[in-house]
């Protein structure tokens, strides 16, 4: 990797993805920080940081964004979007926008930056997805089949990658109530439960709020990610946090 190398991240305006672009800074790294709505007061003012508009669901912000951007050595798709919901109360334009954002938005973006990646023969492409996909729950059927495609996605183009020395990673962190996730999630959620379902929500609800067992926290990700950047004997998959580490069995 060149000295200093720039990495690119989604969605740091909150939560993974701020406090990634936080380490990854205090490593010495040129930074490219998007976020939908661009705020420099975020991050500490530096040389190194460069914040940039960008919407994985536009087509042509992320055409400028990645024109804005020169060269980036490694790519971290951590924008993303939720909805805690039983799947007969979600409707289809929110589905849509849950497979937008963290599927085909992971794709676009990583389709951005490959020729750059493939002609300079190096790089790396991080994908943040989710230990729920290492343990199925309820009123996540959209989201898990969100993630669980981005995980399906990456491990195929790792394999096409590799003869270019270009790598692909995903990084899987756990339940993490400190970011704004769940709170971002709600629109999508309003009136979304069925009466039949009611009882059985709450039950899930009570679950999700438990404060007890041990949960993922921003910095476990953040580092998570710079391992899976710089390391390149990282396993494919590096789960984050603690309970998505026991989750995994590491
Ligand atoms: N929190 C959890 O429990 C948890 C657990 C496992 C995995 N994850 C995953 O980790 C990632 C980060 O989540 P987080 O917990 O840090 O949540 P967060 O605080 O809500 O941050 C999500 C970020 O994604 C951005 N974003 C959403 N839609 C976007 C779009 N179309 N284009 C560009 N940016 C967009 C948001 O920007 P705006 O401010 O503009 O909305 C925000 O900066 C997500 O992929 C999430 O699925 C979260």
């Amino acid at each position: 990797m060149p000295n200093p190398s720039t990495v690119l991240i989604t969605g740091c305006s909150s939560g993974f993805g701020l406090e990634t672009a936080r380490f990854f800074l205090n490593q010495g790294w040129r930074v490219i920080a998007t976020m939908r709505t661009p705020r420099e007061d975020l991050l500490p003012p530096s040389d190194f940081l460069h914040v940039l508009p960008l919407d994985v669901a536009d087509a042509d912000s992320i055409r400028r964004c990645i024109a804005d951007a020169g060269p980036i050595d490694a790519l971290v798709n951590n924008a993303g979007i939720g909805v805690l919901a039983p799947l007969e109360g979600i409707a289809m334009e929110h589905a849509r926008e849950v497979f937008e954002t963290n599927v085909l938005g992971t794709i676009a973006m990583t389709r951005a930056v490959l020729p750059q990646m493939r002609e300079r023969r190096a790089g790396v492409v991080v994908n943040v997805t989710s230990s729920v996909t290492l343990l199925p729950l309820p009123l996540l059927s959209v989201y898990t089949g969100s993630k669980a495609a981005v995980n399906a996605f990456t491990e195929s183009l790792a394999l096409e990658l590799a003869p270019f020395n270009v790598r692909a990673r995903l990084v899987l962190p756990g339940r993490a109530p400190d970011t704004r996730f769940g709170q971002n999630a709600l629109p999508r959620m309003v009136g979304s439960v069925p009466e039949a379902y009611a009882e059985f929500r709450d039950r899930v609800y009570a679950a999700v709020r438990d404060t007890a067992t041990p949960v993922t926290h921003a910095d476990d990700v953040a580092r998570a990610v710079w391992r899976a950047v710089t390391d390149a004997a990282a396993p494919l998959r590096t789960p984050a946090g603690a309970d998505a580490l026991a989750l995994a069995g590491a």
